[in-house]
C-alpha cells in the first residue's frame, strides 16, 4: 500500500491518510480490506508524517510491515521499495493507495481473478468519470487496445479529453514489475518516478497488461483534498445507512443520520433525524434513538429510548429512557427500565434498575439503588475543590426536590429526604432527613420597603 505522499492538497496538520471517514482513518479502511484478502504479506510505504501514521498502523494492524520511502519521489519509487521489502517473492503483488478508501474486497478479488485467468503480467482498474480532472488518463489505440497511462500534468490537450481514468489499483507479477521499474525515469512534469509508467513499458516489451473498467466510480474515488474527503464521507455514509435499512433498521432521514462503520445495530431499531452514532456504539433490538442525538461508544439495550441526548462511553440497559436534553458522560450506567430525564447530566453514575432521575439534575460519582427516585433539581456535589467523592443512594429511596448531596455521603435503603435539603450526614435506612431552617415571613415588608412598586400595589389590592 502506497501512503508516503505528502498530501499537500489537504492543507492539514494531520497526515492525509489519517483523516477519518465513517469513524476510521482512510488508511484504516484500506488496511482492513488488504488484510481481509489474507495475502502472504502486507507492506505499507510511508515517508511524510511517518511516525504518526506508523503508530496508527501498528496499533490497529500489527501484522503490517512498514517500509520507509527514501528521498526519491513518486509512486514508482514507493512500489519499488515495497518490492524490496518482499525479498525474492515472485507471486502476484497487489498495489493499493492509502487515499482510495472505498475500494471493496469484491472488486479487488475480481481484478486478481481476471489477472490470473488472462495470464497477464499486469492488471489495473479503470473507471469512466464525467469529470476526470486530476486523475491519470488511460491511453488506448483507437479506443481499444491498452497503450499506457498519462498523468494529468503531462497530458496533451487531446489526452485531457479522455474520460477513462486510472484508479491507482494494480496487480503485477512481482518479477515483471521489478524489472519494469528499473526502466522508469523521472523526466516528467512532476519530476517523479511514476508507477503508471510501467504500464506503457511492459506493453511495449510485449507483456500482457489489461485495464479492467468498473462501473461504480465511488469505489475508486481518490481523496486529495477536503472537498473530496467530504464527498466520499457522505457517499460512504449513505451506503452504510442503506445497508442498515436493508438489515431491518428504520432510518427516517438518511441524509442527517451518520453511522460509523464500527457501530452495531439490532433489528427494528429506529433512528430519528439528526442522529450520529460513533465508535463502538451498539444499539439493541427495538431501541429508538433521536432526534438530535450523538452517541460515542454507548451501549444501548433492547427497547431503550434516547432522545435529544449527547452520550459518551455510557451504558443504557434494556427498556430504559433517556432525555430529552440529557448529557451522559463516561461511566454512566442506567439500569433496565430506569430513567434519566430532561436536563440531566451524569458521570460515573451507576443508576439501578427502575431508578429515576427525571428532571434538571447533576449526578456525578454516584450509585443509585434499584427503584430509587431522585427529586427534581438535585445536585450530587462530588467535588470538594481537591478530591472527588461518591454518593450512595439506597434502593427505593425517595429524595426531595432541590437537594444537594455533599459527598461522601450515603442515603439508606428506603430513606426519604425533604425538599430543599442539603444532605451532609449519612441518612439511615427508612429515615426522613430534613434540614430546612425555619421559614420566617416578615409581614408588610414589601409595602414598607418597596412602596409604590408594582409588587406593593398588587399586594395592597389583595390586602384591602
Ligand atoms: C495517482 C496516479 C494516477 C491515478 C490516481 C488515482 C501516479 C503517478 N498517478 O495520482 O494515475 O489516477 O493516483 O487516485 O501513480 N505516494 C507514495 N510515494 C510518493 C508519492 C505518492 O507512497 O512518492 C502514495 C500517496 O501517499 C498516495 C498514492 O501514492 O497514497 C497516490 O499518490 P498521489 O500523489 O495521491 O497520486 P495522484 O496524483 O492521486
Ligand atoms: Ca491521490
Amino acid at each position: 500500500m502506497l501512503a508516503a505522499g505528502q498530501g499537500t492538497r489537504m492543507k492539514s496538520a494531520t497526515p492525509k491518510v489519517l483523516h477519518e471517514i465513517a469513524g476510521i482513518p482512510m488508511i484504516g479502511h484500506v488496511l482492513a480490506t488488504a488484510h481481509s484478502l489474507k495475502p502472504s504479506k502486507v507492506a505499507v510505504v510511508l515517508r511524510h508524517e511517518k511516525e504518526q501514521i506508523e503508530n496508527y498502523v501498528l496499533a490497529h494492524f500489527p501484522k503490517t510491515e512498514v517500509v520507509t520511502q527514501d528521498e526519491i519521489p513518486g509512486t514508482g519509487r514507493a512500489a519499488e521499495q515495497a518490492l524490496e521489502a518482499l525479498g525474492d517473492f515472485d507471486g502476484d503483488v497487489l498495489i493499493l493507495s492509502g487515499d482510495v478508501p472505498l475500494l471493496d474486497v469484491e472488486s479487488i478479488s475480481q481484478l486478481v481473478q481476471n489477472h490470473q485467468e488472462l495470464g497477464s503480467q499486469g492488471s489495473l482498474i479503470s473507471v469512466v468519470l464525467d469529470n476526470p480532472n486530476g486523475y491519470g488518463r488511460i491511453l488506448r489505440v483507437k479506443n481499444s487496445e491498452l497503450q499506457g497511462i498519462v498523468e494529468q500534468k503531462d497530458a496533451s490537450a487531446a489526452q485531457l479529453e479522455i474520460t477513462e481514468v486510472n484508479a491507482g489499483v494494480y496487480v503485477f507479477d512481482a518479477k515483471a514489475l521489478r524489472s519494469a521499474l528499473t526502466k522508469v525515469g523521472m523526466d516528467n512534469a512532476q519530476g517523479e518516478k511514476y508507477l503508471t509508467d510501467v504500464v506503457g513499458l511492459m506493453l511495449a516489451s510485449g507483456q500482457k497488461v489489461h485495464a479492467q473498467q468498473i462501473l461504480d466510480p465511488y469505489l475508486v474515488a481518490g481523496v486529495n483534498d477536503r472537498a473530496q474527503l467530504g464527498e466520499i464521507a457522505t457517499e460512504l455514509n449513505a451506503r452504510i445507512v442503506r445497508a442498515w435499512q436493508l438489515a431491518g433498521v428504520t432510518i427516517q432521514e438518511p441524509h442527517s443520520t451518520w453511522i460509523d462503520v464500527t457501530v452495531q445495530l439490532g433489528q427494528d431499531v429506529t433512528l430519528l433525524p439528526s442522529t450520529r452514532l460513533h465508535g463502538l456504539t451498539r444499539v439493541g433490538v427495538g431501541a429508538a434513538i433521536g432526534p438530535d442525538t450523538t452517541l460515542r461508544d454507548v451501549e444501548v439495550g433492547e427497547n431503550a429510548k434516547i432522545s435529544r441526548t449527547q452520550g459518551d462511553s455510557a451504558r443504557v440497559l434494556d427498556g430504559a429512557t433517556v432525555g430529552p436534553f440529557a448529557y451522559l458522560r463516561p461511566g454512566t450506567e442506567l439500569g433496565a427500565d430506569g430513567k434519566i430525564g430532561a436536563f440531566v447530566e451524569t458521570k460515573n453514575a451507576k443508576i439501578g434498575r427502575g431508578a429515576k432521575v427525571p428532571h434538571l439534575s447533576y449526578v456525578g460519582d454516584a450509585t443509585i439503588g434499584e427503584g430509587a427516585n431522585i427529586g427534581a433539581g438535585t445536585i450530587f456535589a462530588n467535588y470538594d475543590g481537591v478530591n472527588k467523592h461518591r454518593t450512595e443512594v439506597g434502593p427505593h429511596a425517595r429524595t426531595g426536590s432541590g437537594n444537594v448531596f455533599v459527598a461522601p455521603v450515603s442515603i439508606g435503603a428506603g430513606a426519604y429526604t425533604a425538599a430543599g435539603s442539603t444532605i451532609r450526614r449519612n441518612v439511615e435506612p427508612g429515615a426522613l432527613a430534613l434540614n430546612p431552617s425555619p421559614q420566617k415571613n416578615m409581614a408588610g415588608w414589601v409595602l414598607e420597603q418597596r412602596p409604590g412598586s408594582a409588587s406593593a400595589k398588587a399586594a395592597s389590592e389583595i390586602t384591602e
